[in-house]
């Protein structure tokens, strides 16, 4: 921090996109606080929502009893994506999403597939398994991670062709049980073209490997759309991965939406539920559930995706111009 002169500020509080410091001083906040902050500090709607749980005295921990607050963010979130994405499930953090996508496929495919394969930019998390499927741009030491794992060229079909075709188990079955992508990347500001992200889809459905769509940054109109996938109708993932403002700014939560035929055929036994995904202790709890429940209300009501393509009017062309100037 003391290198690039941060953290001298001291922050008095936050509201919307101004940062109030204690010194009186007032600072846009242009961060978007790593891409949490869609719905800005401190939303009125997103602290009411809060206060609304805490004054009625709700119930946070619910393992032993059914959470409407559970049930109702997976309606919604079933509600807002295409499709037959309709299986949730509810971490707290991004890369927790990412291994139970994962691990989703992999269960999907009953073990019996070893390959999985990310992008060479990509940004999944930093877990020891979601570390292992982020780039190498990212990742300049090696810790273990999970198996069998290949890089492909970022938005490169014909290199994933090759590489899908190459990865083949012992009676010359196709061996990858999952690709990973983010069909726009935050961390490069790279995206892949309508092109690629149908013939993968393709390719997937082919050869019946579980597509993920990583939108753990750029959800909740961040791009224009409400995911960025969805600017391209009738493109569907397997699943799709969320976090970052799904919690309002406030509430640390995160979620993989599965379709429901490959959620079903992977956990769908009692003899299997319990093996669901990266289930922990704080999957789910109430407020945080509450919180992203009014969350999604506000960006459909307050339409974030035409927002953001507003801003983008106003601010692209000073933009790209600080872009080539520097
Ligand atoms: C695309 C993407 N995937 C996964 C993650 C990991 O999320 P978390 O930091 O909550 O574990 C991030 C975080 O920046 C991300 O941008």
């Amino acid at each position: 921090m003391t290198s690039f002169g941060f953290g001298r500020e001291l922050v008095d509080h936050a509201e919307g996109a101004i940062i109030h410091t204690r010194d009186g001083r007032q600072i846009l906040d242009f961060t978007g606080g790593v891409g949490v902050l869609n719905h800005g500090h401190n939303h009125p709607r997103i602290l009411a929502a809060r206060q609304r749980f805490q004054e009625r005295r709700r119930m946070e921990v619910h393992k032993t009893y059914f959470s409407p607050y559970l049930a109702a963010l997976s309606h919604n979130l079933a509600a807002v994506l295409p499709g037959d994405l309709n299986m949730s499930f509810l971490p707290n953090s991004g890369a927790e999403a990412v291994e139970g996508a994962v691990k989703l496929a992999y269960k999907y495919h009953g073990g019996r597939r070893n390959t999985i394969m990310h992008a060479d930019i990509s940004f999944h998390g930093k877990l020891l398994g979601s570390g292992s499927l982020t780039g190498g741009a990212q990742n300049h030491f090696k810790f273990p991670g999970i198996s069998g794992t290949v890089a492909y060229p970022y938005g490169d079909l014909d290199a994933l062709r090759a590489q899908v075709a190459a990865a083949r188990d012992d009676r010359g079955g196709c061996d990858v049980y999952a690709i990973l992508v983010e069909p726009f990347s935050a961390s490069t500001m790279r995206h892949c073209d309508e092109e690629f992200l149908r013939g993968l889809r393709e390719l997937c459905t082919a050869e019946d490997i579980v597509l993920i769509f990583d939108e753990i940054y750029t959800g909740w109109g961040k791009t224009g759309t409400l995911f960025y996938f969805m600017r391209y109708p009738g493109l569907l993932p397997d699943v799709v991965t969320t976090s970052k403002s799904f919690g309002g700014g406030k509430s640390s939560i995160s979620a993989y939406v599965a379709r429901e035929p490959v959620f079903r055929k992977a956990y769908d036994s009692l003899n299997d539920a319990l093996l669901q995904s990266t289930s922990t202790t704080y999957y789910g709890f109430g407020e945080e559930t509450a919180t992203a429940i009014e969350a999604i209300n506000i960006a459909v009501d307050e339409d974030f995706p035409a927002r953001a393509l507003q801003i983008e009017r106003v601010l692209a062309p000073g933009l790209d111009r600080l872009a080539k100037e520097h």
